[in-house]
């Protein structure tokens, strides 16, 4: 250490006529430090993930983000929903995970002062409903409740009952989350739902690392011959592999030797598929893709290359399989879709 503080002595001598050329050893010195010490950082962290392949899967669920804290999902309304119903569902003994039930606009006066029970057997009554199932932190509940309630209205207001939940271990659901846990909880709440409904459609929506989950669900839903009426996929991926790989998070590693032995396969060690390319040959229902061109999160080629997968499956001919793009020009990007005027058209089509 004593070269270190010989070449601070130079800086701080730096009143000599050699000013100007100490002053650059001094920065020069400072820099190499700096880079030294990135260099360390950029390869302590691929290390570290592989040692600890747990903190992968919280990179993948993100659950803990919770932002902003000061949202109640016991309040709907304080969303600006008036016609939202909070409860909770316990998918297994002892998991209560937190629903919301959301009727149809029309209805938005009979359902002042409703209790449950109202809400519930709203359901027997429905045209048609739809599950909804949120992506990670930037979409999920809390974090994106504002976000998700504007959904909820575009929705509601063309009609459909919206029911959504938060799955184990994010906004005030018991647990903590997996791959498997998100596809029990969805399959859980599509059956409370089902049975409710008096043969209404039920169509399931997925977000983002939710289109993971729908496509888990709707395989299985076929797999025992009850699909449901359409399966609507918003911004969605082809595999969670291909997704890190695109994802902006990795863009610094992704030239590192052996990314894929540091991250992707700590991914597949942790269970985490979401392997909806797989997924699409043993679904045969109505298929709707959307993407917006300049989604950075989930990238648009993405969500194209699973729609040409779910247009050369087997078990998909025969059902309509649409992909709807959106221009750049609309910036609708990873989350705003639904101010898409749109949207309407495309989900009657
Ligand atoms: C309640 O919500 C409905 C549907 O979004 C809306 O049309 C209505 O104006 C709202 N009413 C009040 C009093 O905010």
């Amino acid at each position: 250490d004593r070269k270190d503080k010989g070449t601070e002595g130079y800086c701080s001598s730096s009143y000599t006529m050699e000013i100007i050329f100490f002053t650059q050893t001094c920065v020069w010195w400072r820099l190499r430090r700096l880079f030294l010490a990135l260099m360390l950082l950029y390869v302590f962290i691929p290390v570290i993930v592989k040692l600890c392949p747990s903190i992968q899967a919280k990179l993948v669920f993100l659950n803990f983000v919770r932002v902003p804290y000061f949202i109640d999902l016991k309040r709907p309304l304080d969303q600006g929903l008036n016609h939202t119903h909070n409860f909770y569902l316990e998918p297994e003994p002892g998991v209560r995970v937190g629903v919301w039930h959301t009727v149809p606009a029309h209805m938005w006066r009979d359902a002042q002062n409703k209790d449950g029970h109202w809400f519930e057997s709203s359901l027997g009554s429905a045209q048609s409903a739809i599950l909804y199932l949120h992506g990670n932190a930037g979409t999920s509940l809390p974090a994106g409740a504002a976000l998700t309630a504007v959904l909820f209205q575009v929705l509601s207001a063309l009609g459909f009952h919206v029911i959504a939940f938060d799955y184990r271990g994010w906004g005030d659901s018991d647990g903590s989350p997996s791959e498997l846990s998100m596809t029990s909880d969805a399959l859980f709440i599509y059956h409370w739902l089902k049975v409710r409904l008096n043969k209404a459609p039920l169509y399931v929506w997925g977000h983002s690392l939710g289109t993971g989950v729908a496509t888990n669900v709707v395989r299985r839903l076929c797999d025992r011959d009850s699909p449901p009426d359409a399966l609507i996929l918003e911004s969605p991926f082809t595999n969670i592999r291909e997704e890190a790989k695109s994802h902006p998070f990795s863009m610094v590693y992704r030239f590192l030797p052996g990314f894929d032995w540091f991250f992707l396969d700590t991914i597949s060690a942790n269970d985490i598929y979401f392997a909806s390319d797989d997924n699409v040959n043993h679904i045969s229902c109505p298929v709707l893709i959307l993407h917006a061109e300049d989604d950075a999160v989930v990238p648009f080629h993405l969500g194209k290359k699973l729609y040409h997968a779910a247009s050369r499956s087997q078990s998909l001919s025969g059902h309509k399989v649409q992909f709807v793009p959106f221009d750049s020009s609309l910036s609708y990007k990873h989350k705003f879709i639904y101010r898409s005027p749109e949207l309407a058209h495309i989900l009657r089509y």
